[in-house]
């Protein structure tokens, strides 16, 4: 007979599981038991404590909604999405170099409008304000430096407040979104408004992680971007704002010093505002977009 004592459990438990049919479920239930009990065996929680995490769980699912993912912002606000992230990038970075991933974020939506070039993607009182005019333009290349010519940039950003259009009643709808075309050369250009950091929600349990870890919940401003172009790998990432005070604290972790994009003063138009020039690089895969996170 075996019977478990506090040295041998973590053993039992990996025996059992090292019946799991499916090589990576077992691969991945022999981690998580390894790396469980590890935690459990370092923190010694009190069943006062256990209870607790255990709130904090379902607490995350309980402020899910059609709306909000608190279980995706709980994996942002600790680092893991991000890491994923980097991760997958690194491993693809053996074959090819693109331009760093990051998050897709929860505000994506899949059927922004479509612009000619050099349209503008502010269609709200925001695009009045002076001084805060933005003008975006890059390329779009593949990894071996040719350009691509017809592929989709598509974009989408907080307002000069902070606000996504579908959190906020006084911007129309698809308000700082739009997709666009590479020409001939792979070049694409837009106007907009500078977008402002904005904090995650915290009236969740994330929000109170949050205050009892004594962090705060800002993300530094960045525009949003899924480059697409048949027969490659899509590029989902965020280009930030490198004058923004939360840069180096970005409370999702995102900020890779590549994607940092520098935001210089211009006037023109008889307008004054900024500029941003960043480019894009796509390695050769598969056109697959993402599942919009909301509808
Ligand atoms: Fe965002």
């Amino acid at each position: 007979m075996k019977f478990v004592d506090v040295q041998s459990i973590t053993d039992r438990v990996l025996e059992v599981i090292a019946k799991t049919p499916d090589a990576r479920l077992r691969e991945i239930s022999f981690a998580l038991v390894k790396h469980l009990h590890a935690f459990v065996r370092e923190v010694e929680p009190t069943t006062d404590e256990f209870e607790k995490g255990c709130a904090f769980i379902v607490g995350l699912g309980q402020a899910t909604s059609a709306a909000k993912n608190e279980v995706i912002l709980a994996s942002d606000i600790l680092g893991a999405s991000s890491l994923i992230n980097l991760l997958q990038d690194q491993a693809g970075s053996k074959e090819s170099t693109k331009t760093d991933s990051a998050l897709l974020g929860p505000f994506w939506r899949v059927s922004a409008p479509e612009y000619e070039l050099g349209a503008s993607i502010a269609r709200g009182e925001e695009a009045s304000v002076s001084g805060q005019t933005l003008w975006v333009d890059g390329q779009v290349r593949n990894d071996q430096g040719t350009a691509l010519a017809g592929a989709v940039v598509d974009v989408w950003q907080a307002s000069p407040v902070g606000l996504y259009e579908n959190q906020d009643e006084r911007q129309p709808d698809m308000n700082l979104r739009g997709r666009f075309r590479t020409d001939d050369q792979g070049r694409f250009n837009f106007r907009s408004v500078r977008p402002a950091g904005y904090p995650v929600p915290v009236d969740g349990p994330c929000g109170d992680l949050l205050r009892g870890q004594n962090r705060h919940p800002f993300r530094p401003a960045h525009l949003h971007f899924m480059v697409s172009h048949p027969g490659y790998e899509v590029l989902v990432t965020q280009v930030f704002a490198d004058d923004d005070v939360h840069l180096e604290t970005d409370v999702t972790f995102s900020v890779a010093a590549s994607l940092v994009g520098r935001f210089t003063p211009a006037v023109r138009e008889q307008k004054s505002g900024f500029e941003l020039s960043y480019d894009f690089v796509l390695r050769p895969g598969e056109l697959r977009l993402p599942t919009p996170p909301i509808p």
